[in-house]
């Protein structure tokens, strides 16, 4: 099953008032406290069944603190690392089911999944904070690394809303093949556009490509040189009738018309996409958990 990680969520996003979501990962049970837009969590997570500590901050305090989480594999060479990540905070107005719990959902799914693989190259998974702020979990987390932890990461795979009630199956358009203007990501990002087409082309879905200009937590990863790509199933913008054609759904109606507002709900996600994506994720995960040959070499 699908954890939707945020579920607990739903009307206790504010900044005044507390919910605890809960979900697990490596068969350790995460309570999550919502404060405000975003998680507080006491320590990392370094490996499946660590035990996480979780904190809670002052209700109303304007100063707040957010914590990414990060979870990787034991198993896997440690300079051969492929890294998934999705953001885990949602904006004050609403829960944020589709954005992002549809995305965390989907990486903690295979998270769990890989927890006992014993793989080629090491997973590490990333459960961001203060996305919705400006980037600002990504960010630190990339300007922390040294040169040696950053050449060591491969490729950052990420997933930020992928259960658009009214859905495209978006993939980050890498090599600029699909759309002008969006210009093409670090070497080795064609790639990874690649390998999810071949998905969708397996799973019998149609797909396109999508903005690839660094509006969710992937921009510091390419603007470090990492190779990069993920899946997005559409926000504010309004499905076209060509789209509806290939997708299905409603043409002239936005992909997800309760984008950051209090309607993002459960009720507004599309079990099809969180399905078909979910397997996206997980055939990329763990295709490159075994590759000899990685996007970043
Ligand atoms: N990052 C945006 C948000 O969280 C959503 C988004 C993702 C928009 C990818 C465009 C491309 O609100
Ligand atoms: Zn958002
Ligand atoms: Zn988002
Ligand atoms: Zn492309």
């Amino acid at each position: 099953a699908v954890i939707i990680f945020n579920e607990g969520q739903a009307g206790e996003g504010r900044a005044d008032r507390r919910g605890v979501v809960g979900g697990t990962l490596g068969g350790t049970t995460v309570n999550l406290p919502v404060v405000g837009t975003t998680f507080a969590v006491g320590k990392e997570l370094s490996a499946p069944g660590t035990v996480v500590t979780l904190t809670t901050h002052t209700e109303g305090d304007p100063k707040r603190r957010t914590h990414n989480v990060l979870a990787e594999s034991r198993w896997g060479d440690p300079d051969r690392v492929a890294m998934l990540g999705a953001h885990l905070d949602s904006v004050p107005e609403g829960p944020g089911i589709n954005d992002n719990g549809s995305g965390s959902a989907g990486v903690l799914e295979t998270a769990i999944q890989a927890g006992g693989l014993q793989t080629r190259n090491r997973l590490r998974f990333a459960f961001w904070g203060a996305e919705e702020l400006g980037l600002l979990g990504s960010k630190h987390y990339v300007a922390g690394l040294s040169a040696a932890e950053k050449a060591g990461i491969r490729l950052y795979l990420n997933f930020d809303m992928i259960a658009s009630p009214n859905h495209v199956f978006g993939i980050y358009d890498g090599d600029d093949s699909d759309r002008t203007g969006s210009p093409a990501g670090p070497a080795g990002s064609d790639k990874i556009e690649k390998l999810f087409e071949s998905y969708f082309r397996t799973a019998r879905q149609p797909y396109t490509g999508t903005d690839f200009t660094g509006r969710s937590d992937y921009g510091p990863f390419i603007a470090a040189g990492i190779p990069a790509g993920g899946l997005f199933t559409g926000a504010e913008g309004v499905k076209t009738a060509a789209e509806a054609a290939k997708f299905g759904g409603r043409a002239g109606v936005a992909y997800d018309k309760c984008y950051h507002e209090a309607c993002d709900t459960i009720a507004n996600i599309s079990d099809k996409a969180l399905r078909v994506n979910s397997g996206a994720i997980a055939t990329a995960a763990f295709t490159y958990a075994y590759s000899p040959v990685l996007p970043g070499g």
